[in-house]
């Protein structure tokens, strides 16, 4: 519209009134003739457009020429007669399907999905919880380590044959260092058993979940970085039942109070004796199914009594590091296990690629509700 503007000749509220009810009168008159989509487009370019607005025309003639005193209750107008039109352009035009500005209050909404734990995180904090509520504390540590934490105070002395098993990624150009301190990617998270032994003095009870690196070769069971739960509990008087009793719970509360489990001897250069350990087979009952290979059995983890040398090594930092030795093998004892959390979750979950827990396909992670 092109209206010139007529300038106002008195502030007073009975003068403004008379003004802003001529406009409202048109607003209104206006307001009832938008049956289309396109005269309401037409009735908001005209009152409220950027440029040539009636709205914004006259408020800038009149707000320009007002006296000071007269802005506030000139503005107050404005915004009424903007919320008037407003109004006017929020109710959806007869014969016109929801293409206005007006929203459908029916229609879904966007859904945003809620993030999951990850299947192997989850696995590793579940079974970590029945070792805290066994009063375990949660150990963590770095994964690159020294050759002293990985190899040396867990008694695989150099070019030990035991090392073969657990070959790994070392940084380089680390040779004119010695052995010990060497620098390579932890292979378990037995390392941290060592660094809380050397912190603090028996008794001692940890649990510790991580992720660890060693030189396999992938295919649909093995990856060369995985993740495994180990355990340390060291006092006086522990002995081979304690483990017994200790792990045998730890598997009912984890797979289910009809799970059994037995111990089958093995090696490992920490561990004197050591121990496979065994569950009966938590998803056919034993009658034998793909799971345990139809054998009725899962073998599950590794475990042993402390072997004295692991107590010796880490005395004698201690004493390096300028404390007491406290891990006398007169006085105490202790047991360790560990097991692998892709394995578990593998077999819990039925998965049957161990890449499908790396690949972030959320076609694979969203079955994890
Ligand atoms: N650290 C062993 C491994 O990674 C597992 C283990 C831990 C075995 C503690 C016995 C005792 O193979």
């Amino acid at each position: 519209m092109t209206d010139t503007i007529a300038s106002l000749s008195a502030y007073d509220d009975a003068s403004l009134d008379q003004a802003f009810r001529g406009l409202t009168d048109e607003v209104r008159g206006a307001a009832a003739q938008l049956s289309t989509a396109e005269t309401q487009e037409n009735f908001r370019l005209d009152w409220l457009g950027r440029k040539q607005g009636r709205l914004k025309l006259l408020s800038e003639s009149w707000l320009k020429t007002a006296p000071p005193e007269a802005k506030k209750s000139l503005g107050m107008r404005f915004n009424a007669l903007k919320n008037e039109i407003e109004a006017a352009l929020a109710v959806e035009p007869a014969g016109t399907k929801s293409t206005g500005p007006s929203i459908d209050l029916s229609l879904p909404g966007i859904r945003r999905n809620i993030g999951l734990e990850h299947p192997l995180t989850r696995t590793m904090r579940e079974m970590t919880a029945v070792f805290a509520a066994l009063g375990y504390s949660v150990g963590v540590g770095p994964e690159v380590e020294s050759d002293f934490y990985n190899f040396e105070a867990l008694n695989f002395p150099p070019n030990h044959p035991a090392r073969d098993t657990q070959d790994t990624l070392v940084v380089a150009d680390q040779d004119t260092k010695p052995l010990r301190e060497r620098l390579l990617m932890r292979t378990h998270t037995s390392p941290v058993q060592i660094r809380s032994m050397i912190e603090s003095a028996p008794p001692l009870r940890i649990v510790i979940p991580g992720k660890v690196h060693r030189n396999d070769e992938s295919d649909a069971t093995h990856s060369p970085i995985f993740h495994q739960v180990e355990g340390l509990c060291v006092d006086t008087n522990i002995t081979f039942s304690d483990l017994k009793g200790t792990l045998d719970y730890a598997m009912k509360a984890f797979f289910g109070s009809s799970v059994k489990t037995r111990f089958f001897p093995s090696f490992f250069p920490f561990t004197e004796p050591s121990a496979d350990v065994q569950i009966s087979c938590p998803f056919c009952g034993q009658k034998g199914c793909r799971k345990c290979k139809y054998s009725g059995w899962i073998e599950l983890l590794g475990c042993g009594m402390v072997d004295p040398a692991v107590f010796a090594a880490v005395d004698a930092r201690r004493i390096e590091n300028g404390l007491e030795p406290a891990y006398d093998t007169k006085k105490i004892s202790g047991f360790a296990f560990g097991m692998g959390v892709e394995r578990i979750a593998m077999m819990k979950y039925g998965v049957g690629d161990i890449g499908q827990f790396y690949s972030g396909d959320l076609r694979f992670l969203s079955q994890f509700v």
